[in-house]
C-alpha cells in the first residue's frame, strides 16, 4: 500500500515523503491571535484574529490546480526553477520532505547539488511568520544561483476580496523601505493596520505588482521574471499587490547561507498611524524585524515556541503497548484539540474561513479537548458564550470572534444548545475544581445592566428544556438538535433558501429529540451533583426539583423513546417516529443509542446493552460507526437536509465521526471493553493502513469518512476543525484510559482489553501531579483519588 508519510514520535512530527499527497496535508501555526495554515507544499494563508476580515494573504479556494497560493521560494539555478516545497513549479526533487510538528512546518528540497531547508514558525509574542531559509551546496563547484519568494497580499476582507474587483483593484498600495515590502492597502482611510514582508539582508531587485513578477498569463508555476532571472522592481497601484524580493547568491562547495523572513502584522494606534502625509508608521515593523534578524535570536524563538507545546503536552502522557495509541494520545489528539479550540470552525481546507463564526455548541464541546491545557482561556471563553444567551435560555447559534456578539447567520432555535453551555462549564469546574466561575456575573446578549450569575445561566439553560417540552414529555427539537441536518420543522422547497436559516414551521410541531432527552438525563445528572456539592450548596428544594425532572425524562425515554431493540431518534413534526424499524429507511439512528447510553437511561432493564448491541449490528462497518442506516435514498421535506445528502454522506449515513466517541464512551461505561475499544480504532487516524483511501491527513481526525453506502467507504473529508478532537479526546482519555476528573479529585476507571497490558500515565491535576501504573488483569473495578496538591505515585489493578 502507498504511504506518503510516517510519524516521529521522538520530535512530535509527521514526515510526509512525497509532497504528491492525496490532498493537501496541512499545518496550523500561532498561538495567540496570529494563526498560519500551511500545506505540505507552503500553500495557504495567515490572518490575524479573525480570517475573515483581517486575512493576510490571499488563496484560492477549491481551486485547479489544488492548493494554490502560499509562501512561495523559488531557486533558479542555471536553467532550473524548483521550489523547496515542490509546488508550485513541480520540478521533481532529488529530495523532499515535510515535517508537520507543534505549530511549525519544515520543508526540505534538494535539487541539482543544492538543498533549501525552510523553516516556518509563528513565534510567541508577535504577530508574524518567520521563515528560516537555509541553502547548502551540497555539490563540488562554485554555484551561482537565485532565490525569490513570493506572497499575494489579500485586500483584508476575504470575501470582498473575491468578488469586489470593480472596487478593489484600483484600492492596493505598497511602500518600500530597506529590506521590506509594506502592503497599505486602506490604510488611508478605516484601517489601523497593515502588514510587511521583510528580510535581514539587501534584496537584489524586488516586485510588489503581481503581473510584473508573474505575467498576467502565468500561473505561479511559471513566473516571468524568474524565468528571466530578473525583477521588475514594480510598485504595485491598484491591481494585485504581492511581495516578491530577489537575491543574486553564490556558495562555495560545502558552504552555507541563511536568510531570515518575516511576514508580519501591524496594528498602530489611530493618531500614531502616519509620520509624515500618507507615509505610515513602521517602527513597531522595524521592532519586529530586529527580533528576527540574526540565527541566534529565530533559534531562541524556535526555542520558545518548543517549550510552549513541551509544557502544555507534559500535562498529559501515555505510555502503553500501543504505539498508535501513544503518539495520539500524547502528540496528534491533544494539538488537534487546541487548533480546533483557536479555530472553532472557521478556517481549514474545508472550512474557508469566511463563512462561520463561533458555534455555541461548537466552542462549548471543543472544551472539553484543551481545559486540562489552557484553563484560563477556557474560563474566559465559558463566559464569552455565556453572554450571548438570551433571557429564556435559547441561544444564539454562532458568534464572531472579534466582537464576541451573537450574529443570525446560521439562525437560533437549536434547542439542544443551552444543554451544551452545562457540559462545557462542569466539564471546566471537573478539571480546575473553580466553583467561583459560577457567581461571574454575566449579561444575557451581551446587554450592560442585564447580568446574572453564570449559575443562573445554568440554571435557565436546563429550564430552557423542561419549558419546551412535546407530547411524549420528551424534548422539543426546535430548528435542530446536535445533527443540524435534521431539519424537522422546516419543510423546504426552494433550492435557493438554507436549511439552516429558513422559516421554521415550529408552530404546532410535535417534533422531539431523543438526543436532547440523552444529553439532558446525562448533564441533568452531573448539574444535580454540582448542585449539591459543598461549595455550592444550592436551595435543596431547588437540587431536588432537578433530581425529579431528570427522572421524568428518564421515565419519558423508556416509555415513548424505546423502540424495542434500540432508541427511538426523534418524532416529527406529526408526531411520527423516526429512527423505528416502523421506518423504511433511517431505522436506527447513531445520536440516540450514544446519548441515552451515556446517561445509563434504563441500564437496569437491559435497554442499554440492547442498543449497543443494535448499534453494533446495524451501524458498524469497516471504517467505523455510520449515522444513520439504513440510508435515505429520496429527499423528504419532512426531514430536511439529511435527506438531501447521497447515500454514505455526511450526516446520511456518514460515518460522522464526531457521534463515535458517544457510542464509545455508552459502551465503556456498560463495560464492554472490546467493542470501546474497536470503535476507538476505527476512527483513530494513526491506526489506518491505506492512506491513499483515506485521502486526508492521517495525524488528525475528520469529521466524516465515507460510510458503508458511498461509493468509496473509508474515504475521509474534512479534518482538523471538528467536535471529533474534543470528544475523541475525552473517550480515550477518561473512558478507556479512565482517568476521569471529577469534582474532588480523579476517578480511575478504566475500560480496555487486557490485551493492551500495562500502561503507564503521566497527569497533571490542578497542582497535583500523578504517575500512574495501571495493570489490566481483566477484573476492573475503579478506584477514587481524592485531590491533593504535590506528587503521588501509584500502581492499581484493574
Ligand atoms: C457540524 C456542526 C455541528 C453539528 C454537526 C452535526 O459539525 O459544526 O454544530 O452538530 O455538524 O450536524
Ligand atoms: C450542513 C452540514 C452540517 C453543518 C451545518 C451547519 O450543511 O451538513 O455538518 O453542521 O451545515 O453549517
Amino acid at each position: 500500500m502507498k504511504s506518503f508519510g510516517h510519524f516521529d514520535d521522538a520530535h512530535r512530527e509527521y514526515v510526509i515523503t512525497d509532497p504528491a499527497t492525496p490532498w493537501p496535508w496541512i499545518n496550523y501555526m500561532g498561538t495567540e491571535d496570529f494563526f498560519s495554515l500551511i500545506s505540505n507544499t507552503a500553500g495557504g494563508y495567515c490572518f490575524c484574529k479573525d480570517a475573515k476580515f483581517r486575512r493576510i494573504l490571499r488563496y484560492r479556494y477549491n481551486g485547479v490546480p489544488m492548493d494554490d497560493g502560499g509562501r512561495y521560494y523559488y531557486i533558479k539555478d542555471g536553467d532550473t526553477v524548483w521550489n523547496p516545497g515542490w509546488k508550485p513549479c513541480k520540478t521533481p526533487l532529488d529530495f523532499y520532505e515535510c515535517r508537520h510538528g507543534m505549530g511549525y512546518t519544515r520543508l526540505t528540497g534538494e535539487k541539482g547539488g543544492l538543498k533549501a531547508d525552510v523553516l516556518f514558525f509563528v513565534p510567541i509574542g508577535h504577530r508574524c511568520e518567520v521563515h528560516r531559509v537555509k541553502l547548502t551546496n551540497t555539490s563540488a563547484s562554485k554555484k551561482s544561483f537565485q532565490l525569490y519568494s513570493f506572497v499575494e497580499w489579500c485586500l483584508w476582507n476575504a470575501s470582498t476580496d473575491m468578488e469586489n474587483f470593480q472596487r478593489n483593484l484600483s484600492t492596493g498600495q505598497v511602500e518600500i523601505e530597506g529590506n521590506v515590502l509594506y502592503h497599505k492597502t486602506e490604510y488611508r482611510e478605516r484601517r489601523d493596520h497593515y502588514a510587511f514582508f521583510g528580510v535581514n539582508r539587501a534584496f537584489d531587485g524586488f516586485d510588489t505588482d503581481r503581473e510584473t513578477f508573474l505575467g498576467l498569463y502565468n500561473g505561479f508555476d511559471a513566473p516571468e521574471q524568474v524565468r528571466l532571472g530578473a525583477s521588475g522592481n514594480s510598485l504595485a497601484h491598484g491591481w494585485s499587490p504581492v511581495a516578491a524580493p530577489r537575491f543574486d547568491l553564490k556558495l562555495a562547495p560545502g558552504e552555507s547561507t541563511e536568510l531570515i523572513f518575516v511576514l508580519g502584522y501591524v496594528e498602530n494606534p489611530q493618531e500614531e498611524k502616519f509620520v509624515a502625509p500618507a507615509v505610515i508608521n513602521k517602527a513597531p515593523a522595524r521592532e519586529m524585524m530586529a527580533a528576527y534578524a540574526t540565527p541566534e535570536q529565530v533559534e531562541a524563538a524556535f526555542g520558545e515556541l518548543k517549550a510552549f507545546w513541551d509544557g502544555l503536552l507534559d500535562r498529559f502522557t501515555v505510555e502503553s503497548s500501543v504505539p498508535e495509541l501513544d503518539r495520539t494520545v500524547n502528540v496528534w489528539n491533544q494539538y488537534q484539540c487546541m487548533i480546533t479550540f483557536f479555530m472553532s470552525r472557521s478556517a481549514s481546507y474545508f472550512e474557508s474561513g469566511i463563512g462561520r463564526g463561533m458555534g455555541f455548541r461548537d466552542s462549548n464541546q471543543d472544551l472539553a479537548g484543551i481545559v486540562h491545557l489552557i484553563p484560563g482561556r477556557a474560563r474566559q471563553r465559558i463566559l464569552d458564550i455565556a453572554a450571548t444567551q438570551f433571557p429564556d435560555g435559547g441561544c444564539y447559534h454562532q458568534y464572531q470572534p472579534l466582537t464576541k456578539r451573537g450574529n443570525n447567520d446560521i439562525g437560533g432555535g437549536f434547542n439542544d444548545d443551552p444543554l451544551w453551555l452545562l457540559f462545557g462549564t462542569i466539564t471546566y469546574i471537573r478539571e480546575t475544581g473553580d466553583f467561583g466561575i459560577l457567581q461571574e456575573p454575566v449579561p444575557f446578549d451581551n446587554q450592560p445592566g442585564t447580568e446574572v450569575s453564570l449559575l443562573e445561566h445554568l440554571k435557565i439553560s436546563f429550564r430552557h428544556v423542561t419549558d419546551n417540552l412535546g407530547p411524549h414529555g420528551l424534548p422539543l427539537i426546535g430548528r435542530a438538535d446536535w445533527n443540524d441536518c435534521l431539519n424537522l420543522n422546516c419543510f423546504s422547497w426552494n433550492p435557493d433558501e438554507s436549511f439552516q436559516t429558513t422559516e421554521n414551521k415550529s408552530e404546532g410541531s410535535k417534533a422531539e429529540s431523543l438526543m436532547i432527552a440523552g444529553l439532558f438525563v446525562a448533564e441533568g445528572k452531573d448539574f444535580a451533583e454540582l448542585l449539591a456539592h459543598p461549595a455550592v450548596a444550592a436551595d435543596p428544594d431547588y437540587v431536588a426539583q432537578v433530581g425529579e425532572a431528570v427522572a421524568a425524562m428518564e421515565e419519558a425515554v423508556k416509555r415513548h423513546g424505546w423502540d424495542g431493540e434500540w432508541f427511538l431518534r426523534a418524532y416529527d413534526y406529526y408526531g411520527r417516529k423516526i429512527g423505528s424499524r416502523e421506518n423504511e429507511e433511517g431505522k436506527v439512528f447513531i445520536e440516540s443509542q450514544g446519548w441515552c447510553t451515556m446517561a445509563r437511561i434504563g441500564a437496569k432493564e437491559g435497554l442499554c446493552d440492547q442498543a449497543l448491541d443494535a448499534t453494533v449490528k446495524y451501524l458498524e462497518c469497516e471504517h467505523g460507526i455510520v449515522l444513520n442506516t439504513p440510508a435515505y435514498t429520496r429527499y423528504l421535506p419532512e426531514y430536511g437536509e439529511i435527506s438531501s445528502y447521497p447515500q454514505g454522506y455526511k450526516e446520511n449515513a456518514g460515518i460522522f465521526c464526531h457521534n463515535n466517541p458517544w457510542v464509545i464512551i455508552g459502551e465503556a461505561m456498560a463495560g464492554r471493553a472490546e467493542d470501546a475499544w474497536r470503535h476507538y480504532r476505527k476512527i483513530t487516524p494513526a491506526f489506518t493502513k491505506d492512506q491513499a483511501l483515506r485521502k486526508v491527513e492521517p495525524y488528525v481526525f475528520c469529521q466524516m469518512v465515507a460510510g458503508k453506502d458511498a461509493v468509496r467507504p473509508g474515504e475521509g473529508k474534512n479534518s482538523w476543525l471538528t467536535g471529533t478532537a474534543a470528544w475523541t479526546w475525552k473517550a480515550v482519555s477518561e473512558a478507556l484510559l479512565g482517568i476521569k476528573p471529577q469534582l474532588d479529585g480523579l476517578l480511575v476507571e478504566p475500560c480496555l482489553p487486557a490485551e493492551v497490558g500495562t500502561y503507564k500515565v503521566h497527569r497533571r491535576f490542578r497542582e497535583a501531579e500523578y504517575e500512574l501504573t495501571i495493570r489490566l488483569t481483566g477484573k476492573g473495578g475503579s478506584r477514587f483519588i481524592p485531590y491533593r496538591p504535590g506528587r503521588q505515585v501509584l500502581e492499581l489493578e484493574f
